[in-house]
């Protein structure tokens, strides 16, 4: 079976994408018209000769600049489905969806509209495929922490159903440390949390992460093999690392594929898993991404399944469900995996 078939077939968990990274350039210039907002590009061509980014402010700044197309609920349910659809058919069995309502807050859309949309799509597209997803609802870092407070006011009357909190956004100059405050009330409100962490901003950050605010899980983290001391601590304590290596490559954090420190995190023993990101930003969806992965780093099979039981295993389904998708996993695992 060639490699990308492979890929494809086994049973994923993401837990690392943003539902305004999916948003591919032929829907962003629909819903521009659709919606009347102007913007600079006119073909997807164009839009896709802008992907071309020199480090994560510039990508933020086109990333940002695409959300402005968004505007009611049917444009959210419309992008979550489709990405949904995509992710099945990329062998997605489970994707922990990251939004970060503060853009739409500031242009006057209520959360409400947001969120329904997208809680509706994940219910639609669960019933028509069998995909299980979730809602993880980001704050961005360079805001102020009473902003994310904030936040996590506005989204209140939905806290049954979002899964966890995240956090993204500029990250060099907003260290973790910045919002001690906000992680200690969600996980006195007993909530999962994770946060982007040593993708740009040193092994440092990704120490506050795990000491400071205590998180589930640590998005990126790559930084962290320059310190030798927390990659022994953060092994030991298994804390996930959700790595996105498309994305290194693409915002020139990692020169290229082959020098991905992905296998020196392997070999340390840290709890690393693959993922996206901003799949329409990069062009590389989950499946291509565990393809290219293995072929740019050099992974056999018996470890892509290995990464994919630790995507499951760090998700934040209740077990029931992990094991369940974990057998899914052993049923398709080549042998003497
Ligand atoms: N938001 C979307 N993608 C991001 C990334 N790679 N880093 C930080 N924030 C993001
Ligand atoms: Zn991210």
């Amino acid at each position: 079976m060639p490699l990308w078939q492979f890929c494809r077939g086994l049973p994923k968990a993401e837990l690392h994408v943003h539902l305004e990274g999916c948003l591919e350039p032929d829907f962003l210039l629909e819903l521009a018209r659709r919606n009347e907002v102007a913007v600079p590009w006119e073909t997807a061509e164009q839009l896709r000769e802008a992907y071309r980014f020199r480090d994560l402010g510039s990508f933020l700044d086109l990333y940002f600049a695409g959300c402005q197309v968004l505007c009611d609920q049917r444009d959210f349910y419309e992008l979550t489905t489709a990405y949904l659809d995509r992710a099945h058919q990329d062998g997605v069995a489970h994707a922990e969806l990251f939004f970060g309502p503060q853009t739409f807050i500031e242009r006057g859309i209520p959360v409400g509209v947001q969120l329904e949309g997208i809680l509706d799509a994940v219910a639609d597209a669960g019933a028509r495929t069998g995909i299980s997803a979730s809602l993880l609802v980001s704050a961005h870092r360079h805001r102020t922490d009473d902003d994310a407070f904030a936040l996590l006011d506005s989204v209140g009357p939905w806290a049954d159903r979002i899964a966890g909190f995240g956090m993204g956004g500029a990250e060099v100059g907003n260290p973790p440390e910045k919002f001690v405050r906000y992680f200690a009330e969600l996980r006195r409100q007993g909530f999962k949390t994770c946060v982007h962490a040593g993708e740009e901003g040193p092994a440092d950050y990704v120490r506050q992460a795990v000491e400071l605010l205590g998180v589930d899980r640590v998005d990126h983290g790559i930084t962290i093999l320059d310190d030798e001391d927390l990659v022994r601590e953060v092994a030991a304590a298994g804390t996930p690392l959700t790595v996105c290596p498309i994305s290194n490559v693409r915002l020139r954090t990692v020169p290229s594929l082959s020098e991905h420190p992905l296998p020196r995190m392997l070999a340390a023993g840290l709890n690393v898993s693959l993922h996206s990101d901003d799949p329409a930003y990069f062009g590389s969806g989950l499946a291509d991404t565990y393809t290219a992965t293995a072929e740019g780093v050099g992974l056999d099979r018996g470890t892509l399944t290995e990464l994919a039981r630790n995507s499951v295993r760090a998700s934040f389904l209740p077990h029931a469900s992990r094991q369940a998708l974990l057998s899914r996993i052993d049923a398709v695992a080549p042998a003497d995996c």
